[in-house]
């Protein structure tokens, strides 16, 4: 569904990403696990169009992307949610979510996507007349992930959706990733820190470091290997 091939990216002078090629698989769930700094969120960025590449290629679906803007690749069912994301403060729930919807693709169908991401995320539900600003960080980042839910995703991109979360919340999170990609058949590339999390859920994964890609393996198969153990599991 996604190919990367020889990607470099940076910013002014400095150099991030050097020759990063990946792919992903329609139906599959990839993470991106990698410290801080490693590229995780340039790459994702790159990916949605916010960062122009240096060079190399992005293939979606079989047509190069790397030339359209952002609009365009979400035209196409390209969704990123950004890390840290914040809902627009003082729209309630609802309305947040709404304009989540608001592409040709998924105008027509506002309120069964509403239906559909309230069963995903009861708490939205209830609290779908509340300003946005009065939500928890949890309630945030599940609001964040409804968002892009509500444009029809065939492609999902997730940047550290359990960043600053407590681990019960984290874990709703993560089964609500789970599902989608289980249940809807949702194609996803996840970004995290959270390695552990994020290999026990993904098919397959891919170490990032200082901008490289230095591993490529199934979720499993890397909660077992030596260095990933040492370098980010801490045993
Ligand atoms: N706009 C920018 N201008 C200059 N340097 C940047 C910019 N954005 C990111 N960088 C640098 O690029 C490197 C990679 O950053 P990036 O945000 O992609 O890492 P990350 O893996 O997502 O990290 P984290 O886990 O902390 O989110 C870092 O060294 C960062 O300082
Ligand atoms: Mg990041």
């Amino acid at each position: 569904m996604l190919e990367v091939r020889g990607l470099e990216v940076g910013y002014g002078e400095l150099t991030i990403l050097r020759d990063v090629s990946l792919n992903v698989r329609e139906g599959e769930l990839v993470a991106i696990v990698g410290a801080n700094g490693s590229g995780k969120t340039t790459l994702l960025r790159t990916i949605a169009g916010l960062i122009q590449p240096r060079k190399g290629e992005i293939v979606y679906e079989g047509k190069r992307i790397e030339v359209l803007p952002p609009h365009d690749r979400a035209e196409l069912g390209i969704v990123y949610i950004p890390e840290g994301r914040r809902p627009f403060p003082y729209l309630t729930v609802e309305e947040n979510l709404e304009l989540g919807g608001f592409n040709t693709r998924a105008r027509g169908k506002i309120r069964e996507n509403l239906e559909f991401v309230y069963s995903l995320f009861p708490v939205l539900r209830e609290r779908r007349r509340q300003l946005a600003i009065t939500l928890s960080g949890g309630e945030q980042q599940m609001l964040a992930i409804a968002r892009g839910l509500m444009a029809m995703p065939k492609f999902m991109m997730l940047d550290e959706p359990s960043l600053g979360l407590a681990p019960k919340i984290t874990l709703t999170v993560f089964e609500v990733i789970k599902r989608l990609h289980e249940e809807q058949k949702l194609t996803v590339m996840l970004a995290e820190q959270n390695v552990k999390y994020a290999l026990e859920l993904a098919d397959r994964a891919y170490v990032l470091e200082t901008g490289q890609i230095v591993m490529e393996g199934a979720g499993r198969e890397l909660l077992r290997n030596e260095h990933v153990k040492k370098a980010y599991l801490g045993i």
